[in-house]
């Protein structure tokens, strides 16, 4: 029956995030011992047992031999490049959603994403960046300035001042500013809590000295130098606060800069857009297309709204006339 499918989906997930998190899984990187992976983390021996069992069940693991274990094929991915961050905040951000959802039947959910836990925020704003620590950020990093030729040649051509409006834990600043040394960066945030999170990981990453942080609204913001590009992390922005904040995005920017921003809508076929419309638009923000946004930054005043499809989100690039 389709519900078994789901409740057995939903308890595997929340296995492989502990495993995940824990460090449990780390254990298994190469083939283990039920007594091995015990000791090292401090759980029964039984306990270790069980857990293997129902994660070779999901795939996880595989066995050739009764008490040892090792992560399978599929999953191997998982322990390279710093995945395991990157999939543990994934799955912590799909777990807070996945409450929210159920929430949503009552009439008092929704309301406004700053009202959130700052757990829930927290979890919600890593799972929709990179883990910047991780060479796998580096490479998606990469691959997105690829993907938007002129924000490439902007940074292939040396100095640049970057703004992010709506930066949260700021992963993929973070990142860019490890790839690009001749790159200065500034990130806005209405969430106190996420800016203090960003700004000790710019320390521990070494970048403090070329990124500064300010705690407060984005539709505010002001700055004597004019910047080269501008990031908006467009889909945290309720309708309210859009046209005000694209108006100082462009008052931000050089003549000429770019700004940048994601495109959430996944289309209709999918099925995770009427979700993320159910989400999104019970805190106010419009889930747009490419075109409904590329209209809305014209209106702005930006010029040739441009979509590129980027290694995992579409984004759409502007620039200011
Ligand atoms: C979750 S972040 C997006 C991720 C970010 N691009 C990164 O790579 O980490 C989006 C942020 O926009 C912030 N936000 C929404 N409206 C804002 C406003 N008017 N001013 C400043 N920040 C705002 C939210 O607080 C949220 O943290």
């Amino acid at each position: 029956m389709a519900i078994g499918s789901l409740m057995l989906a939903e308890q595997q997930s929340a296995l492989l995030r502990g495993a995940l998190t824990s460090g449990f899984l780390a254990h298994l990187a190469r083939e283990s011992t039920v007594k091995g992976v015990a000791a090292a983390t401090q759980l029964a021996p039984d306990r270790v047992q069980d857990l293997c069992l129902a994660l070779s069940a999901a795939g996880v693991l595989e066995s050739d031999s009764p008490g040892q274990y090792r992560l399978s094929t599929t999953y191997a991915p998982l322990l390279q490049h710093g995945a395991d961050k990157q999939f543990a905040n994934l799955l912590a951000g799909t777990a807070v959603r996945a409450r929210l959802l159920e929430r949503m039947f009552t009439p008092e959910a929704g309301g406004n994403y700053q009202d959130l836990t700052g757990a829930d925020r927290l979890a919600l704003a890593a799972s929709v960046t990179l883990a910047p620590s991780t060479p796998l950020a580096m490479a998606a990093m990469s691959q997105v300035a690829q993907s938007i030729t002129p924000w490439q040649e902007m940074l292939n051509a040396g100095d640049v001042r970057y703004l992010e409006l709506g930066c949260g834990v700021s992963g993929a600043m973070l990142t860019m500013l490890q790839l690009h040394p001749r790159l200065t960066a500034v990130g806005i945030d209405l969430a106190g809590d996420l800016i203090d999170r960003a700004r000790a990981e710019a320390v521990a990453l070494g970048v403090a000295d070329r990124v500064r942080f300010g705690h407060g609204d984005a539709a505010t913001f002001s700055d004597p130098e004019p910047f080269d590009a501008v990031f908006w992390s467009q889909y945290f922005f309720p309708a309210g606060s859009r046209a005000l904040t694209l108006a100082n995005a462009y008052e931000r920017l050089r003549s000429g800069g770019l700004l940048v921003t994601p495109v959430l809508h996944a289309g209709p076929a999918d099925p995770v857009h009427p979700l993320n419309v159910a989400l999104y638009q019970s805190w106010g923000i419009p889930v747009l297309t490419t075109e409904e946004l590329c209209t809305e930054l014209e209106e702005a005043g930006f010029a040739a709204p441009t979509a590129c499809p980027g290694p995992v989100t579409p984004f759409v690039v502007a620039r200011r006339p």
